[in-house]
């Protein structure tokens, strides 16, 4: 056994957390509950410092995405990371802490039980954020039957919230994707099939495919996440027009992007200047046109919307605000954007981001598939007998105030996909977390939890200029949602107190961040 003195157990406090060195090892050493324990220092999802996060009741959360560990094993607790930290174990000899790393870190096999005669089968349809989460999870659990991941795309699962991002900027994210390789597929006898299931008859347990053949359940997911909304204007079709929801998308957009130098966005919401930002930082001239005042104005306000406004302007990116696009022109190829008064802007690439429709066509006769396409289910995302819903197409009641929310976040969909899966296994978990997104612009990172659609407030702790802050969202004198910028330890600390509570006041939510 080699071990390794990394300090005094004296030196290191309740609820710190140091990056230690062990034989060229960078570990985080850290003390809950008076024991000291060393685990991975980098978090597995893209490789933040996991000492700049938060650790409280023995939970390391990340300063980054908010993945969540437990200290004592290096268990993952919450998503986006799909890996667990590797353990170390720690001992304490006169007085100094002794780590030892010639030892199995303390993993969790993420298999434990082989095939063992069960012979139900648990459909997921839909390999994306929730649908992968949700296999992971059943295998995780021990469920020893059949677990058949559908998806329409001819790879593995991949991270889509880099698409916006490093795919088409060209630059370097550090979050892993694909999700896990082949192997992991295979080792957990998690069955990939790449098909387009056609439709669902619940009450039958059966699914049927494109192709015709069927597949019997005895319970399914559908996590079938949604379709990016079509332009709906003359030129729609013309080559060098882009939506933007899948890697094959945002392949082409790059195609586009390399014989374009300019690129008109159409919408203002987080996906469109995302691409706005990563086609600028591509070296393009990028103009983005929306009906609304400011960017992002229905989801963040004017006010923070215009913080993105600003950051984008500095870096050259055009806004046409108030208009709406009229028509696509151009000789096979787009050449030119039309707006409604009387503006020609040119264009030899244009992307669209405006929304999603959730993909749930294949559901037939349920009352809970909604007008807008989401799927009411309860509290446990059960949509009806044997069969759940997760991710982008759920709308599920959101904890505390029961209000019926749907959500487009990566981090959600990965939880509803856990939580969706223990239901399966006949558990009645409740789908009990605070809502949780990010969007990054030129590599910095606004993050945003809860959820508010309305609100009577915005409070700002900060300076909107810089930018540097804290947003709360207030309706009816209570916290709903908190959207921070450059404030990761603090939005790290909101995201654990919002999860314990719903019903901060705003001075109350301040003080405990400090
Ligand atoms: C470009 C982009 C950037 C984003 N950035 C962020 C971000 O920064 N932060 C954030 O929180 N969220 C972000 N999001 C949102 C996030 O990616 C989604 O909320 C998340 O992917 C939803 O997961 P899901 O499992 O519901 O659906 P998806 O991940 O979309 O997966 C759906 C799966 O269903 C399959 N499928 C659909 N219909 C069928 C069918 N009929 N038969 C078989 N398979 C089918 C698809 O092939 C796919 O595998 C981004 C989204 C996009 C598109
Ligand atoms: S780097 Fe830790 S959650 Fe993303």
């Amino acid at each position: 056994m080699v071990d390794h003195v990394v300090g005094f157990e004296a030196d290191l406090g309740e609820n710190a957390m140091r990056v230690v060195e062990a034989d060229g090892h960078k570990l985080l050493l850290a003390k809950s509950g008076g024991r000291c324990h060393a685990v991975g220092s980098t978090c597995p999802h893209a490789g933040a410092p996991l000492h700049e996060g938060v650790l409280h009741d023995g939970v390391v959360t990340c300063p980054w995405h908010k993945a969540a560990f437990q200290l004592a094993t290096g268990r993952r607790l919450e998503p986006p990371a799909v890996d667990d930290l590797p353990s170390f174990p720690v001992r304490i000899a006169d007085g100094q802490i002794v780590v030892s790393l010639d030892e199995q870190p303390d993993r969790i096999d993420p298999v434990r039980h082989e095939a063992d005669g069960d012979t139900r089968c648990i459909a997921i349809v839909g390999a994306g954020a929730a649908g992968t989460a949700a296999a992971q999870t059943l295998r995780e659990e021990g469920f020893g039957g059949r677990v058949v991941l559908i998806g329409r795309e001819d790879r593995l699962p991949y991270d889509r919230t880099v698409l916006s991002k490093y795919s088409l900027s060209g630059k370097k994210g550090g979050e892993k994707t694909p999700l896990q390789d082949a192997s992991f597929y295979d080792r957990h006898r998690i069955e990939r099939k790449i098909g387009e299931v056609t439709q669902i008859a619940s009450a039958m347990r059966r699914l049927t495919f494109a192709d015709g053949s069927q597949l019997g359940f005895d319970a399914a997911l559908l996590a079938t996440g949604g379709r990016p909304r079509p332009l709906d204007i003359p030129g729609h079709d013309l080559d060098g027009v882009h939506l933007l929801r899948t890697a094959v998308d945002a392949e082409a957009i790059v195609r586009t992007a390399g014989r374009a130098k300019r690129a008109v966005v159409i919408g203002a919401g987080y996906i469109g200047l995302e691409a706005a930002g990563s086609l600028r930082e591509r070296g393009l001239d990028v103009a983005v046109l929306a009906p609304q005042r400011a960017p992002l104005e229905k989801q963040l306000g004017a006010d923070i919307g215009n913080v993105f406004r600003r950051i984008h302007e500095r870096k050259g990116v055009m806004f046409h605000l108030g208009h709406e696009v009229s028509a696509l022109e151009g000789s096979g190829q787009v050449e030119r954007v039309l707006l409604n008064d009387g503006t020609i802007l040119p264009a030899d690439l244009v992307v669209a981001g405006l929304g999603i429709s959730p993909e749930t066509d294949l559901v037939y006769g349920l009352p809970q598939r909604r007008k807008d396409g989401g799927l009411e289910t309860d509290r446990c995302l059960r949509v009806t007998d044997g069969l759940y819903a997760a991710g982008d197409i759920a709308a599920f009641p959101l904890h505390g105030s029961g209000e019926r929310i749907r959500v487009e976040h990566w981090r959600v969909a990965e939880q509803h996909g856990r939580i969706a899966a223990l239901n399966m296994l006949g558990r009645s978990i409740p789908y009990n977390a605070v809502p949780y997104f990010w969007t990054i612009h030129y590599m910095q990172r606004l993050d945003y939890v809860g959820h508010a659609e309305s609100w009577d407030e915005i409070v700002v702790d900060g300076d909107l200029e810089k930018p540097e802050f804290l947003a709360f969202y207030l309706r009816d004198g209570l916290v709903r949602a908190v959207a921070g910028w450059q404030r990761d330890r603090q939005m790290a600390s909101i995201i654990d107190l919002m999860t314990g509570r719903q019903d901060w006041h705003v001075t109350a939510l301040r003080q405990a961040v400090g």
